[in-house]
């Protein structure tokens, strides 16, 4: 049986095929890439790289065939490209492909959640849904290196600020959700639908954490929307503002704040603890 891992050369895509590689042969393990001369250089030299752009159609059917058992990685928003066109195109290259089982890295309770980052994924859940493939949506929580900037303020022994209220969020490093991924992917009976996400913390618990980590005191203020956003202009991130704003939107509203066992039940292990997991990626 042939396992594709897709968008290989990213960060979870390549500790997804290092982990494959140690649950099944290396001959089994293909790497679909957008640049074939990027995989050679930073991937495992056992793996078998095929090219894929989300954005060629024909390519990803090419990149598919034989394939049993896919890894979609979903793509980076923002693009020229929708990314759920690219998305579609995935989806069609896949079942023309005659690919069996499709696993797809998706958004906490994509089909009820409503905010704007999670439309994409809403249209290729039920894309993957409508093809008939058999599928399994990894629901990935928040990153914890999604947070960097805040954590490496907070260790430099600088004020924070958040605009997220109370909400809670589940992070766990990327590493994590990826290893969780290649799991699914070999799983003999997967689930249809897994809500991975680390222990959930709110950003004043971030703040304390990565300061008990840091040794320092914790200074992290919890302010309006608008405030916020006068804090990224004081900062100079004008051009970012509206991003970073949406997302600290979505986590004021609940939209991560969705406790779930399946990240430790996949892994088969206890989750480390935010502050050890900041410690490990950060220190
Ligand atoms: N849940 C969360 O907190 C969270 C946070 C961040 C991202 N995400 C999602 O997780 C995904 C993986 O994250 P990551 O850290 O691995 O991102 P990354 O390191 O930036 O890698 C992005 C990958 O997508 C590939 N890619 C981009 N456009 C493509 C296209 N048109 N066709 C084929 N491949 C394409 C890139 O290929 P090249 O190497 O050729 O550029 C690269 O392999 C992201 O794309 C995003 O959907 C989730």
């Amino acid at each position: 049986m042939k396992y594709a891992v897709t968008a290989a050369t990213g960060k979870f895509g390549q500790t997804a095929i290092k982990t494959l590689l140690k649950l099944v042969d290396p001959s089994q393990v293909v790497a679909v890439v957008r640049n074939p001369q990027k995989a050679q250089k930073i991937l495992p030299a056992q793996v078998e790289i095929r090219q894929g752009d989300y954005t060629q159609p024909t390519q990803l059917e090419a990149a598919f065939a034989g394939i049993e058992r896919l890894l979609f990685i979903s793509s980076l928003p923002g693009g020229k490209y929708p990314r759920d066109r690219q998305h579609l195109n995935v989806v069609a290259a896949a079942k023309k492909a005659g690919v069996k089982f499709v696993a797809y890295t998706s958004f906490p309770h994509a089909d009820q959640a409503t905010s704007p980052l999670s439309a994409d994924h809403r249209v290729t859940e039920k894309a993957l849904a409508e093809s008939g493939l058999k599928t399994a949506f990894l629901r990935n929580n928040w990153y914890l290196e999604n947070q960097a900037d805040f954590i490496k303020t907070v260790l430099a022994g600088q004020p924070v600020y958040y605009a997220t209220g109370d909400s809670q969020v589940g992070w766990a490093p990327e590493a994590i959700y990826a290893q969780a991924a290649a799991k699914v992917l070999v799983a003999a009976k997967p689930k249809n639908v897994y809500e991975f996400a680390g222990p959930m913390h709110t950003f004043a618990e971030l703040a304390n954490a990565a300061a008990e980590v840091g040794g320092v005191k914790a200074d992290a203020q919890a302010v309006s929307k608008d405030k916020y956003r006068q804090i990224l202009q004081q900062q100079g991130l004008q051009a970012a503002a509206d991003v970073l704003l949406m997302i600290q939107g979505l986590i004021g509203d609940g939209e991560l704040a969705h406790p779930s066992k399946d990240l430790e039940e996949v892994l088969a292990t206890q989750l480390p603890t935010l502050t050890e997991s900041i410690a490990k990626v950060f220190k």
